[in-house]
C-alpha cells in the first residue's frame, strides 16, 4: 500500500499520471471515496499521461454509463456507479483498462485507491496493494 497527501487538483493529475505508469493495458482500477473527493480528477491525470487522443475531454460518465477514451495503452474504460449501483461492469473487463468510481469492494479491482477528504483542497490517497 503507498499513501499520498495531495492538497491540489493539479497534483491529483499528477498521481494519476504516476499510477498510470504501472498499467499494462487491462486492469480493473476501483476508486472510492465522497462526492468531490478527486476520482474523477485523477482519472483525467491518468488518461491524459496516457496520451489522450486530441478532441477528447475527461468527464464525469454522469448521462453515459461508459466513457471510452482512446491512448496509447488502448482503451480506457471509465465507468461511475454512483447512480447506477448494481451495474454489472464484468463484460467491460478486460477490453481495456477499466477505471470504476464508487466500486467499494477491492477484491474486484486489481488496483484499489481509496480517497479520503482532509480539509478542502487536501486529500489522503491509498493506493492498494
Ligand atoms: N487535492 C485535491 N484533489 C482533487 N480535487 C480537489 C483537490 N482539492 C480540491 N479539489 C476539487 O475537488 C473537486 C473534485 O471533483 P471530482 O469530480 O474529481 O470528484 P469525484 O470524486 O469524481 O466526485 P463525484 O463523486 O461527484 O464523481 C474538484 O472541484 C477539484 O477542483
Ligand atoms: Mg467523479
Amino acid at each position: 500500500m503507498e499513501e499520498f497527501i495531495v492538497d491540489s487538483p493539479q497534483k491529483m493529475e499528477k498521481l494519476g499520471a504516476l499510477l498510470s505508469e504501472k498499467l499494462k493495458g487491462n486492469e480493473v482500477i476501483g476508486l472510492k471515496g465522497p462526492l468531490g473527493a478527486g476520482k474523477t480528477t485523477l482519472v483525467r491525470g491518468l488518461v491524459k499521461a496516457l496520451g489522450l487522443k486530441e478532441n477528447y475531454q475527461v468527464r464525469s460518465p454522469t448521462f453515459t454509463l461508459v466513457n471510452e477514451y482512446p491512448t496509447r495503452k488502448g482503451k480506457v474504460l471509465h465507468v461511475d456507479l454512483y447512480r447506477v449501483r448494481d451495474f454489472d461492469y464484468s463484460e467491460l473487463i478486460g477490453e481495456g483498462i477499466l477505471v470504476v468510481e464508487w466500486e467499494e469492494d477491492p477484491k474486484k479491482c486489481d488496483i484499489f485507491v481509496e480517497i479520503e477528504v482532509l480539509d478542502e483542497n487536501t486529500r489522503r490517497v491509498r493506493i492498494h496493494p
